[in-house]
């Protein structure tokens, strides 16, 4: 590939430069270009893939700017089932990862990657993790040969030319190489969604610092820079460097004193991390204001006092469409009104997009996510469960212009929130940092769809079960390392907004009113809000909700709140499941924490009744 003439964005950078000729010379693709972030080239982009059928344009007056892609039926979500994570020795990637020798993977992907790119154009993708120089961000350089991956990394990362103006001519990134699998023969014509599912693999290879991903075009498959970077990749250099790369939102929630309280919030793929990051606040909370950082990652840090500041290394975000409604979450409805890429939506004849639970009653008539005719009674959803909008974070409403504080913001607290329809109480607070580090270690989660993954229910360590790098025991002893050094260690919290009751409803209004559990949780950090130490952990009674725009019955409260005592003695027996997979890892702590819990699920009826109901 000698002699593949380089366009677009200028460097100088020589490691960056060899690695775009490394590259070419072994994916043979037919033209190479640096993006450079401009608006024009994210325009002709788009004017591209529109031409290529990639890309149908919206309603320009409905939804200007934007634009549909609907992938392969194959190819809808990520494939933990084929993703690996490559470091040298097998232990260090954990029981919870799949693993395969370096050496061995290497050789596969030489030979997978080997003109992979032919007909195609290899997109050279500049981006940084943060705000543009912060001492808590980083460098990442994606090559892939999908023009829908540049158009949505523009949208989801600081990308282009001011980030290779930032690197300079020697400043460091992390490799992260993408094809879609699909080479072109000459004269070929491709098709709207190229990928190669039968030879799928996305791997990473922590010591190298490197992610090479094939065969995929969706989410987090291809945008490299989001679970394979800022989660997989990150999490081993936050180990190595003391500090944490998550899964996990960042809001700022300020009460009408203008107290402006930041939390972080780790729930798993699918579980409202999203709505909680734009949460409206509800009737009776008239001057509380909520601030959005980030939906879904967060890049936390240590600062000289002690505090642990975090920045969230996105620019956009890549939300759940489905169940997105002006009710369920009006500042997402608000941000999806223009410059939006939809994937795996419905498409209405007025060219809008539709997806269940957006609007009360369906269209009489949509074109469903794989382009046939869907009618409200044909049985088929109209979007696909796992469909998606990338969408620029500053265009929410409740965008909070620290976003772009390379300090970060100062976090006070951190929620950690599954999906459990049975036994889990709405909320409650760990006892101390290692308790609560804890609680956070053995949080199980029911399955959605954003992970072709499996078990019904299954434990999800942290929201990262997908996404930890590294041996999660290693992970957890990180995690009890940093609270030591803390001055300020964050407060940690359980909750659970997906309880539901014996006719399979909701219990809890969840939403908007998940405000009422927040502001507990604020008051808890601020030291003003009261709780009752239970066999969980400290725990609200009913008066210690402010409940004004909700009736909410003390009686259906403490039944929200209840813990049934058997489950209790199953869950503790189930923890020493989960850490026997870890034996040779587990923190000693985890250990004593679980016999204190056995020991406080023995404790007399009294104790039991406080936490189920009397308080
Ligand atoms: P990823 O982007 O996959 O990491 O997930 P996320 O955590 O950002 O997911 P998102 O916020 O998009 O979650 C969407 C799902 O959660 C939808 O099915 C929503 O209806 C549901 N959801 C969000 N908040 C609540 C809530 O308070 N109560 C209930 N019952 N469902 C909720
Ligand atoms: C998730 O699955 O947690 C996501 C979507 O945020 S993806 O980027 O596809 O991983
Ligand atoms: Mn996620």
């Amino acid at each position: 590939m000698q002699g593949l003439e380089i366009t677009g964005a200028k460097t100088n950078n020589s490691s960056l430069l060899s690695w775009i000729n490394m590259v070419a010379g072994l994916t043979k693709p037919e033209r190479i270009y640096i993006c450079d972030g401009s608006d024009g080239e994210y325009r002709s982009l788009c004017d591209d893939l529109v031409a290529s059928g990639t890309f149908i344009r919206l309603n320009q007056e409905k939804r200007p700017n934007s634009f549909l892609s609907r992938s392969d039926p194959r190819d809808v979500a990520r494939t933990e089932s084929r993703t690996f994570i490559c470091s040298l020795n097998k232990a260090d990637a954990g029981p919870t990862n799949n693993w395969i020798n370096p050496a061995d993977m290497e050789a596969k992907l030489t030979h997978l990657f080997d003109g992979c790119m032919r007909g195609r154009t290899m997109y050279v993708i500049p981006f940084s993790m943060g705000p543009l120089g912060s001492h808590i961000a980083h460098i990442g350089v994606e090559i892939s040969d999908s023009a829908y991956v540049a158009v949505n990394m523009r949208i989801m990362t600081r990308m282009g030319q001011a980030v290779l103006d930032v690197m300079g001519d020697d400043g460091h990134f992390v490799k992260c190489l993408h094809s879609v699998g699909a080479p072109l023969a000459p004269g070929e014509k491709d098709v709207p969604w190229p990928c190669n599912p039968e030879n799928l693999y996305i791997t990473h290879f922590p010591e190298e610092r490197a992610v090479y991903s094939f065969g995929s075009g969706y989410g987090g498959n291809a945008l490299l820079s989001k679970k394979c970077f800022a989660l997989r990749i990150a999490s081993v250099m936050a180990e190595d460097e003391g500090w944490l790369a998550e899964h996990m939102l960042i809001l700022g929630v300020e009460n009408p004193e203008g107290e402006r309280t930041y939390v972080a919030g780790a729930f798993p793929s699918a579980c409202g991390k999203t709505n909680f990051a734009m949460l409206v606040p509800p009737k009776g909370f008239e001057g509380w204001k909520v601030f959005t950082v980030g939906d879904d990652i967060a890049w936390i840090k240590p600062d000289e006092e002690g505090n642990l500041r975090a920045i969230n290394p996105e620019a956009g975000f890549f939300g759940v469409a489905p169940g997105t409604s002006t009710k369920s979450n009006l500042n997402a409805m608000m941000t999806l009104t223009k410059n939006c890429i939809f994937t795996n939506v419905a498409l209405t004849d007025d060219g809008d997009v539709w997806w269940e639970g957006m609007t009360d009653d369906p269209p009489a008539h949509l074109l469903d996510w794989q382009g046939q005719d869907w009618t409200p009674d044909c049985g088929r959803l109209a979007a696909h469960p796992n469909s998606r909008f990338t969408a620029p974070i500053q265009q929410c409403p409740t965008f909070d212009p620290e976003w772009d504080n390379p300090e970060g913001v100062p976090i006070r607290a951190f929620i950690f929130g599954a999906r459990m329809s049975k036994h889990v109480p709405l909320v409650f607070q760990g006892f101390n940092w290692s308790h609560g580090v804890y609680l956070a270690a053995t949080m199980a989660s029911e399955a959605t769809a954003a992970a072709e993954a499996g078990l019904s229910v299954r434990r999800d360590p942290m929201a990262m079960l997908p996404f930890c790098g590294y041996n999660m025991a290693d992970y957890w002893n990180h995690w009890l390392n940093v609270g030591r050094h803390l001055a300020n260690p964050p407060r940690i919290f359980r909750v659970n907004w997906f309880r539901k009751d014996e006719n399979g409803k909701f219990m809890w209004p969840g939403f908007g009113e998940n405000m009422r559990v927040l502001k507990w949780v604020v008051d808890r950090v601020r030291g003003r809000g009261y709780g009752v130490e239970s066999p969980m952990g400290f725990m609200p009674r009913h008066q210690d909700i402010h409940w004004e725009g909700l009736v909410y019955d003390p009686d259906k409260f403490y039944e929200l709140m209840s813990v049934d005592r058997q489950e209790a003695v199953k869950e503790a027996r189930s923890h020493e499941e989960l850490f026997d997979n870890f034996f040779d890892r587990l923190p000693k702590e985890f250990i004593y924490l679980r016999e204190l819990f056995k020991s406080q699920v023995w404790r007399s009826p009294k104790v039991w009744e406080l936490a189920r109901a009397i308080f």
